[in-house]
């Protein structure tokens, strides 16, 4: 398996250039990934859905450069973003020692978000993972030559050094990246596909619920990196690989009353932390707390199994089986729209992940 992550001797670009685009997902973590040690290795297991409306277009195209180095024109719709920029020439010179084609190299990089980026929606997760899948479809136009899954891992091997959720993009349904000895094959370098997922899961429903589609005052490079000088620290690793043992076992079997319980502890565990960390930060807003409460006594009320969760942001993720979409709709409008900025929300379901376009 180790060998498909290093680089292979490989024909050098052609001068008409090479092309490619995909779509990546976003995912939402079930079991939250927080704390994290050099070279974005995690400090625990987790377990996520992968989206499919909220998700990142990317069209990357590659000349070779007479004289060595890389050269990045990189757009965000249509426009340059000298930030955004910055982050993707770090991480391809990162990306070169695997993809050695990177250095010598005119990259134009075209991006797209189909939702506002740094809201607690984890759009370094989509955008890392589609860049990493285009580089991926570069290398085996160029002609290496791997089996389906080798290629998706090491698309989420590399999407990982990006941006650790990124991983868990790159997987239909649902995903664990790091590991744990009682999960067979976990690992954390890469992510892996949820084995076995019921078809309950195949189709559930998020809705994002935007309380502050803003950017966030606390990024989470700067969360994690309180993490390991956090009092609660190792008891914390624990429940989270225990969480992601209960989960991965509710998602096979279909049981949602485990799910809910499980998905709604982490996500008030994750934001725990950060109130608890030194410094602490609080990212919830009130209305995120209204918004919690209204779907618990929904779910008490009308005995739909609706849940919640947060990301690192103050938006919630309402969680819902396809089959009472309409009903947890009509709640969504009549109760909690009213505390969405401007009354927004994203409709998006778990979905069969990337797509090559
Ligand atoms: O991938 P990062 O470094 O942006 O961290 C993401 C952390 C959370 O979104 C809060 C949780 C998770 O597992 O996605």
């Amino acid at each position: 398996m180790d060998s498909v992550f290093k680089n292979s001797p490989l024909n050098s670009i052609p001068p008409e250039g090479i092309s490619t685009e995909w779509r990546s997902p976003s995912n939402i973590a079930l079991v939250k990934y927080w704390g994290k040690f050099a070279g974005q290795i995690p400090a625990n297991p987790s377990v996520s859905l992968t989206l499919t409306h909220s998700h990142t277009t990317t069209r990357l195209s590659i000349l070779p450069a007479s004289r060595g180095g890389m050269q990045l024109h990189f757009k965000y719709d249509g426009k340059e973003k000298p930030d955004f920029s910055q982050r993707i020439e770090t991480t391809l010179n990162q990306w070169a020692g695997y993809f050695p084609f990177i250095m010598n190299s005119i990259i134009s990089v075209d991006t797209h978000n189909s939702f506002p980026h740094s809201a607690g929606i984890a759009s370094s997760a989509s955008a890392m993972s589609a860049l990493a899948l285009c580089l991926m479809d570069i290398e085996s136009q160029l002609g290496l030559e791997l089996r389906k899954d080798d290629f998706l891992r090491k698309a989420s091997f590399i999407a990982r050094l990006g941006s650790g959720s990124a991983a868990r993009s790159v997987f239909p349904y649902a995903s664990i990246w790091g590991y744990s000895k009682d999960i067979p094959d976990s690992s954390d370098e890469f992510g892996i596909e949820v084995p076995k997922v019921h078809s309950d899961f195949k189709q559930y429903m998020d809705t994002i619920l935007l309380v502050d589609p803003g950017e966030k005052t606390v990024s989470s490079s700067a969360g994690h990196a309180l993490m390991p000088q956090h009092p609660f620290a190792s008891e914390r690793y624990k429940q989270a690989e225990m969480h992601s043992r209960q989960i991965l076992n509710a998602l096979e079997s279909g049981d949602i009353d485990t799910f809910v319980a499980i998905t709604e502890t982490e996500a008030l565990t994750l934001h725990a932390l950060m109130m608890s960390s030194n410094p602490g930060y609080i990212l919830l807003k009130g209305n995120t707390l209204e918004i919690i409460h209204r779907i618990r006594q929904f779910r008490e009320q009308s005995g739909i199994k609706a849940c919640f969760t947060l990301d690192a942001g103050p938006n919630v993720h309402l969680l819902y089986p396809w089959e009472v979409k309409d009903s947890v709709m009509e709640f969504i409008n009549r109760e909690l729209r009213g505390f969405c900025e401007g009354g927004r929300i994203m409709v998006d379901q778990v979905g069969s992940g990337p797509e090559k376009i």
